[in-house]
């Protein structure tokens, strides 16, 4: 494929931090990586571009990943596209007979061609059926807005969309869905407006409650305890982990692993010092950065979706994994 032609592929979504991405992994000939969240095929033809390597590109979306059709008709052999979630990655790798890959990258979220499709209900901006589900089954935003009591809906509030408001917005929901329940997004995000004042920051007050909703209707939190745990299990001694993420709750879950994977010693009381050494036997991972990845000032400019962008990056050693799949520590 010519560089014109990729272009043109990656053209509805603009791929995040995606050199930072591709050096890290660094694929060579011959090499296995996982694309867990393949989107619009960014990451995949980068990494399929830069060595005669293999991929394997998951994405739980059906739409999504119908569209990569055309994409791996370009490589053939070379990319194979998995239709499930990235949590589940040891089970659908196996599968197709890969037990050990040398790079693993996940970009968090959805894809700008999912907020902009209004039937997907993801936008506050575009009226749709509030849905917000990327795998388009099981209870979709609208299910919760109209079900979920006061007091839960709160905390989900809170806790997922950070919302300082959020027993007032829960209190508006409960309200209007006595009126009518909630069908669509536009009126969703008028009944938020209307309780939240716009911040000096100008984000849309929407923003918090629909990411919290998103959040909660695809278990985006759990999705990514679960891929961390499993990219552990697939990853070959040396092989890299890299994982953008675009707000606090997720970059926190990415740093804890990292932190506590690469045998860096929790501190035994407040006043103790910090452990940093790590602990060698235990470590299943040694941190590529201290500090996350963000992106730079012009591909902020250039991508509004870049802003809030980091990028941890850690390299597997070759201590086995004490983790359960699915559970806690063996
Ligand atoms: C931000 S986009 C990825 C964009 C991609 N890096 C690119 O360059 O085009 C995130 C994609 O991951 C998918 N996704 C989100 N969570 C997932 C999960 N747990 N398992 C599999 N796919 C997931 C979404 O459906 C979406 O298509």
């Amino acid at each position: 494929m010519n560089a014109a032609e990729a272009t043109a592929l990656r053209s509805d979504h603009i791929p995040v931090l995606l050199n930072e991405v591709s050096k890290a992994l660094a694929p060579k000939k011959g090499g296995r990586y996982v694309d867990g969240t393949f989107g619009a095929g960014g990451y995949t033809i980068a990494l399929l571009e830069a060595a005669e390597c293999m991929v394997w590109a998951i994405d739980r979306d059906p739409a999504t990943l119908a569209k990569g059709e055309v994409i791996a008709k370009l490589f053939p052999e070379r990319l194979h596209l998995v239709k499930g979630r990235f949590g589940d990655m040891v089970k659908l790798l196996s599968e197709q007979g890969v037990m050990s890959v040398d790079g693993i990258a996940l970009d968090l979220g959805i894809s700008s061609m999912q907020i902009e499709d209004r039937s997907r209900g993801f936008s506050f901006l575009r009226d749709g059926p509030l849905d917000m589900r990327m795998e388009r089954s099981g209870r979709s935003a609208a299910d919760v807005v109209n079900t979920m009591s006061e007091k839960d809906l709160a905390n989900i509030i809170l806790t997922y969309g950070e919302e300082r408001h959020a027993r007032r917005v829960a209190r508006a929901i409960v309200g209007a869905r006595q009126e009518r329940p909630f069908s669509r997004t536009l009126r969703l995000a008028d009944v938020i407006r209307a309780e939240v004042r716009r911040s000096h920051d100008g984000i849309d007050p929407a923003t918090r409650t629909f990411q919290a909703l998103r959040i909660l209707v695809n278990d985006e939190l759990g999705e990514l305890e679960r891929g961390l745990q499993n990219a552990e299990h697939l990853l070959s001694p040396g092989g890299v982990l890299a994982v953008v993420s675009f707000h606090s709750l997720e970059d926190r879950i990415v740093k804890k692993f990292i932190k506590t994977r690469s045998g860096m010693a929790s501190k035994p009381s407040r006043h103790a010092p910090a452990s940093v050494t790590p602990n060698q036997d235990i470590a299943t991972f040694s941190a590529l950065s201290r500090r996350p990845i963000t992106p730079r000032d012009k591909e902020k400019a250039k991508n509004p979706r870049a802003r809030s962008a980091r990028l941890r990056i850690a390299e597997r050693t070759s201590a086995p994994s004490l983790i359960t799949l699915g559970g806690g520590l063996a």
